[in-house]
């Protein structure tokens, strides 16, 4: 019996290099040994995505991206989280066993407080609705970026209060954190993040990657820049990098044109893929909708299981 792999993505604009080595690319590695479930939270992203034509046009970019990079829907179920409207309904139940004074301990929430922005309702209860997203599906692995980490802790924590009061219904999920891409720097050394403006688009023009590599800020010790070795490390094994490096000592032109032709020769081809899919955005949905109806037929099997338990089926 394969494990059961689950991961969301929030469809909030283009990805980045940091997004695929942080996370999307562990999908398309893992989807050989697991029984694999990816979705697109467009209700998360509705806590911050309020416009029709935006939402719609995350939703077909995620699934692009994902084709592109690689996802076999042969072997993986994609799927739109909305196509599965039992989300919210467990949602709904977990709100019920959980208390405000635990999601205020939620670092989304406390960023957002701290940074005195509006916070909707959706956004505090943003965790609950993904531990729903992720017990529906019995899944037993996760993967995400660090960032994450809280909220598989506190799907862990819901899953086990459920079945303290309910009697044994959900399986404990584990996070899959890749260790070695923790994080991924941007082109001024702090974490890339589309909010810092400091991304390397993973679908970006030739010309897009050249001009972000010419603006990555050259700090360096002992000759060797370090914001671009870093970058450059996710392309290259250590040993042909520090030869490289050791070579070019110093010389910082010729380094960050190897990054470009480095990072040319990784994005090209997939950005290629990307294109030609888009031009056939019906098969595209397709795929969504033959993964919704999937995931939804599971999901609801198991809320039937969830429902008897609570005691509303009599
Ligand atoms: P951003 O910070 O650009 O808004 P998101 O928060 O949308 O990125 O992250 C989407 C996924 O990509 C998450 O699983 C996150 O952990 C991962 N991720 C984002 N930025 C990085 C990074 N710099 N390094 C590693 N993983 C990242
Ligand atoms: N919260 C995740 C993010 O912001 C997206 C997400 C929603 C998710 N539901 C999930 C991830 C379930 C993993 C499992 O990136």
């Amino acid at each position: 019996m394969k494990k059961i792999l689950l991961s969301g993505v929030k469809p909030t604009g283009r990805p980045h290099i940091g997004n695929y080595f942080g996370a999307m690319k562990q999908f398309v590695d893992l989807q050989n040994e697991h029984e694999s479930y990816i979705f697109i939270a467009d209700l998360h992203a509705l806590t911050t995505v309020q416009n029709r034509e935006e939402m719609n046009e995350n939703i077909l970019g995620v699934a692009l991206d994902y084709l592109a990079i690689g996802l076999d829907p042969k072997k993986v179920v994609l799927y739109k989280q909305s196509d599965v409207p039992q989300v919210a309904e467990l949602g709904w139940i977990f709100n019920c066993l959980t208390t405000v004074p635990y999601l205020m301990r939620a670092h989304a929430y406390k960023d957002a407080e701290a940074k005195n922005k509006e916070v909707n309702v959706g956004l505090f209860d943003y965790p609950l609705l993904m531990a729903a997203d992720i017990l529906i599906q019995d899944a037993n692995v996760v993967p995400t970026g660090l960032d994450q980490k809280q909220h598989i802790e506190i799907t862990r924590d819901t899953a086990e209060k459920f079945n303290r009061i309910f009697g044994e219904t959900f399986k404990l999920p584990e996070p899959l954190i890749l260790e070695s891409v923790k994080t991924v720097p941007g082109i001024d050394g702090q974490k890339m993040s589309k909010s810092y403006n400091n991304t390397i688009g993973l679908f970006a023009t030739d010309e897009e990657i050249k001009k972000a590599v010419m603006g990555i800020v050259t700090d360096s010790s002992a000759g060797v820049p370090t914001n671009v070795y870093a970058i450059h490390s996710l392309l290259k094994d250590k040993a042909s990098l520090d030869t490289l490096y050791e070579e070019k000592k110093g010389k910082y032109k010729d380094l960050k044109d190897a990054l470009i032709s480095d990072l040319i020769a990784f994005i090209k081809p997939m950005r290629e893929k990307r294109e030609a899919l888009a031009k056939n955005p019906k098969a595209v949905l397709e795929i969504l909708k033959a993964g919704g109806e999937k995931a939804r037929a599971r999901a609801e099997a198991k809320m039937e299981v969830v429902r008897e338990k609570i005691g509303v089926t009599l």
